[in-house]
């Protein structure tokens, strides 16, 4: 299962997938750090290389703790490495329990830190154009980091502001204006974004499928039908303040210092316990048994207004890229520097050694790192036992699974939209311990997590329940 890709580091685990290719984490067999290598393999993408170009070129620009680092870019044939930040507490998705979301507290500190990454970001001239939860990644100390910037651009350079066109990111997360024909400006664009991230902390499920008038539930915000869900489960603190964010018109949507003013985002929310889900262990539930709603629309028709020839090559399997016009100026993001380490002796050298920006990752073994991810369990079987087992769960789950290598199995069902969830279940021997490790390939996130729960539920028997030998609990 582990494979070797320069000089003493190691692929040791895939972290995501989208259309581009994998994230894989790796680690250096000598000092245990840890690196998340995102690959692009052009032979099955060709249409990625422009992109990966402009990722690399607007992500280099940017150091901020709130911002996954970009370490290098190294080049090999048709396969391209982007050398990132490893966050190893996941995705901020993973916190947010189904149709409840999290306590005050936890959203504020989360929020606050978005902000925080979104100002900055603005302050560098760059708008995300893809905020939502699945982008947004927790290191081991829980602090929040903004990844992907695949739709990535630069807004403002030398003090020239212009205009956007692109009509990009995942639907549900969009501002309207995003999706209308006209140029819009980019900054109230992620705010919006922003906003709806922080419905899906304090509801733990999204307000509409797209800000449209097409949509009842956008009109129900717009009459302000607040007794309806979500609204009713949002406390009327924060409530006022999404009132002053999720407005249609972009130049009077609140700017990040009114934000940060406001009476929700400054006041002192004092925490009951642990957060319920933060603290998980690879055994316990991520969520209970409500039912999601929209958490996540896929993107697979031309939404309103936006330009049908847009492509879709995205680094998560629900947005929308649409990039072909090439946005990132070259000046503007001084590509003259772009790190291109086509040999690679300096691709060793850069992982090695003084370019990487900080230690990353150094406060646990990778042994704890593995077991953040909620979508995992032990097992007390041996790994033919524990497939069988499998065999057995996805049959009666009426899923269509394959093998797709001795210790992979690739699972196919339909989600209760009838949309495809593919995703994959990966036995990695833990040493003393086999994990089962379900990672999510194509679909609605929080519907994958749904049926994880279903097939842990019937894989009880062999779930290891004991706690693993170090302690799990986020230290904060
Ligand atoms: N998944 C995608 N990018 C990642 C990163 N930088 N760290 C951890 N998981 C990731």
């Amino acid at each position: 299962m582990v494979t070797a890709f320069v000089d003493g580091w190691d692929f040791v685990q895939v972290l995501g997938e989208g259309a581009y290719g994998e994230v894989k984490l790796a680690v250096n067999n000598e000092t245990q750090e840890a690196v998340a290598v995102k690959i692009i393999n052009l032979e099955k993408t060709p249409t990625a290389e422009e992109n990966v170009r402009k990722e690399v070129c607007v992500h280099r620009m940017l150091t901020h703790e709130a911002i996954i680092k970009f370490y290098g870019f190294r080049k090999d044939g048709k396969i391209q490495y982007l050398f990132l930040e490893y966050a190893c507490g996941g995705e901020l998705f993973d916190r947010i329990e189904p149709d409840v979301g999290m306590s005050q507290a936890d959203a504020q500190r989360y929020f606050r830190q978005l902000v925080a990454g979104v100002e900055y970001l603005h302050s560098r001239g760059v708008t995300h154009r893809d905020l939502k939860p699945e982008n947004l990644l927790l290191d081991d100390v829980d602090k929040l980091k903004i990844s992907d910037f695949g739709l990535a651009t630069v807004f403002r350079y030398q003090g020239r502001v212009r205009m956007l066109e692109k009509c990009c990111g995942t639907v549900p997360y969009v501002a309207p204006e995003v999706l209308s024909r006209r140029p819009y400006s980019a900054e109230p664009a992620d705010i919006w974004s922003c906003a709806v991230v922080l419905v899906a902390l304090l509801a733990g499920e999204l307000p509409w499928d797209e800000p449209t008038y097409g949509c009842q539930e956008y009109c129900d915000w717009k009459d302000c039908k607040i007794t309806l869900t979500p609204w009713n489960k949002i406390d009327n603190l924060a409530l006022s303040l999404l009132r002053k964010l999720l407005v249609e018109n972009a130049s009077k949507r609140y700017k990040m210092e009114q934000i940060k003013k406001h009476q929700w985002f400054t006041k002192t929310f004092y925490k009951r316990g642990l957060s319920r889900v933060a603290s998980g262990s690879p055994t316990d539930s991520p969520s209970g048994p409500g039912v999601f709603k929209r958490m996540c629309s896929r993107v697979d028709t031309t939404p309103p207004g936006c330009s049908p020839g847009a492509t879709v090559s995205s680094s998560q399997p629900m947005a929308y890229r649409a990039d072909s016009q090439g946005e990132v100026t070259e000046s503007g993001t001084g590509e003259d520097h772009l790190m291109s380490f086509s040999q690679p002796v300096q691709a060793d050298k850069m992982l090695l050694s003084s370019q990487i920006q900080g230690t990353p990752g150094s406060s646990q073994t990778p042994m704890q790192k593995l077991v953040r991810r909620m979508t995992r369990f032990f097992v007390k079987t041996c790994r033919d036992e524990t497939l069988s087992e499998m065999y057995k769960v996805f049959d009666s789950l009426t899923y269509t699974w394959k093998k797709s290598s001795p210790s992979m199995l690739t699972v196919t069902t339909k989600d209760k939209r009838n949309n495809p969830l593919v995703f994959k279940a990966c036995i990695i021997d833990m040493g003393d311990n086999l994990l089962v490790d379900f990672r999510l390939s194509k679909g609605d996130g929080l519907e994958f997590k749904k049926h994880f729960m279903k097939v842990k539920d019937r894989m009880k028997a062999v779930i290891r329940k004991a706690p693993p030998m170090w302690p799990l609990h986020p230290t904060r």
